[in-house]
């Protein structure tokens, strides 16, 4: 079968491979078209076979939370309180809930741009002041700009920080010095913290992840950790998330809002997230391996365009944020690849105001898709 006949006949039930026409090849949404992990399939199929479906027991909870804990201090070496923890139906939710209830309407909460488009949304939303702390573009990286970071949480209606660890869309794994210069700012503020670690495990060598939580043992208490294993082990159709607080204070006011608004969470999702972090692993370094070699077919595309394209290679997650700007494209990068090229991006002003002429792209697809996407890119601008 060609290529173009697999993409146009590869119909899943994800949004993804549904929302444009099936001549498209989506490469928007953070999916991964890599399928899952042996262990989790196992995990669902016996529940479901043995009709084991009535209301979870608290175990299932139980089990879930230590799962999370018992990773972030094997992986990560970071110790963190399962009694502090919550399981959630998304990141999003537990970002939404944390500002609705751990900062007051019109504080100010700060986001670091270009950034994932629900945090931008949630901050608006909920009725708080936005204060963008825009990344600094350098010779091929992303930096934080921290004189602002301190200028903007010094502003006395601060109240809380958004930081997006490994950062979405830039891919940015940042460093222990540059995440103890944003907790001593913090600190300094009283701002409290939100740490998005969705994308933990999605870190190419020899970066490597490291919690927010573990940067200051003073600073702790003010950290709010959210993190899942949907990314990592490509299950976010099931919707299951932990959000962890750094003090029984800060866990106590997020649950102002009790289960029964929250929502509860399926025991399959928590079941399967459970056996992703206790037995996934063989397969997340098989994944790892596809996409950092993904990403490298990417950067050599990049390397040798003549079109003007550019970007920083990615240091984690499996997105790629791509510059247009010097290319015939600057005007809208994700109207003009989805209309000539066939292929669906994420469109860059989604993500803040300076994303006018990017665009961002998941490579988390089987290599051969990846070769059919940068090869239309490359036909549409020669
Ligand atoms: C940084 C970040 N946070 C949160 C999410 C979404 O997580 P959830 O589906 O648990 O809301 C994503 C999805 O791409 C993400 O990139």
């Amino acid at each position: 079968m060609s290529i173009e006949d697999e993409i146009r006949g590869k119909r899943t039930s994800s949004t993804k491979w549904r929302k444009y026409s099936q001549d498209v090849i989506p490469a928007w949404i953070a999916d991964m078209d890599l399928g899952i992990a042996p262990v989790i399939a196992a995990e669902l199929t016996q529940r479901i076979e043995s009709g084991d479906l009535g209301y979870p027991c608290a175990d299932i909870e139980t089990n879930f939370l230590d799962a999370f804990a018992d990773r972030y201090i094997g992986k990560f070496n970071t110790a963190l309180d399962p009694r502090l923890g919550l399981v959630s139906t998304d990141v999003v939710q537990s970002i939404v809930i944390s500002i609705l209830t751990l900062t007051n309407p019109n504080e100010g909460v700060i986001v670091q741009t270009p950034i994932y488009p629900p945090f931008l949304q949630s901050v608006v939303d909920t009725g708080r002041r936005l204060r963008e702390n825009p990344l600094l573009q350098t010779e091929g990286s992303w930096e934080m700009n921290f004189a602002e970071l301190e200028t903007l949480a010094r502003e006395p209606d601060t109240t809380l920080l958004l930081l997006c660890s490994p950062h979405n869309p830039t891919g940015r794994v940042f460093t222990q010095t540059e995440l103890v210069k944003v907790a001593e700012i913090c600190s300094r503020n009283n701002v409290l913290v939100v740490a998005d670690e969705i994308h933990c495990d999605i870190v190419f060598e020899p970066n490597y992840h490291i919690p927010f939580a573990s940067i200051s043992p003073e600073f702790a208490s003010n950290v709010i950790t959210m993190t899942s294993a949907t990314k990592s082990f490509n299950i976010a159709g099931l919707r299951c998330s932990v959000v962890h607080f750094g003090s029984q204070d800060l866990k106590s006011r997020y649950e102002f809002y009790d289960s029964h608004v929250r929502g509860s969470i399926s025991s399959l999702a928590m079941l399967a997230a459970t056996a992703a972090w206790q037995k996934g692993d063989s397969w997340l370094k098989s994944t790892l391996s596809t996409l950092q070699s993904n990403r490298d077919l990417l950067t050599q595309f990049i390397n040798n365009n003549h079109f003007g394209l550019k970007y920083n290679q990615p240091q984690g997650t499996y997105l790629a944020w791509l510059d247009f700007r010097d290319t015939r494209a600057s005007e809208s990068p994700q109207e003009l690849l989805l209309n000539e090229a066939r292929i669906a991006l994420s469109p860059g002003p989604d993500f803040g105001k300076s994303g006018k002429g990017w665009a961002r792209l998941n490579f988390a697809t089987r290599p051969e898709i990846l070769e059919e996407i940068l090869r239309r890119i490359d036909a549409t601008f020669s």
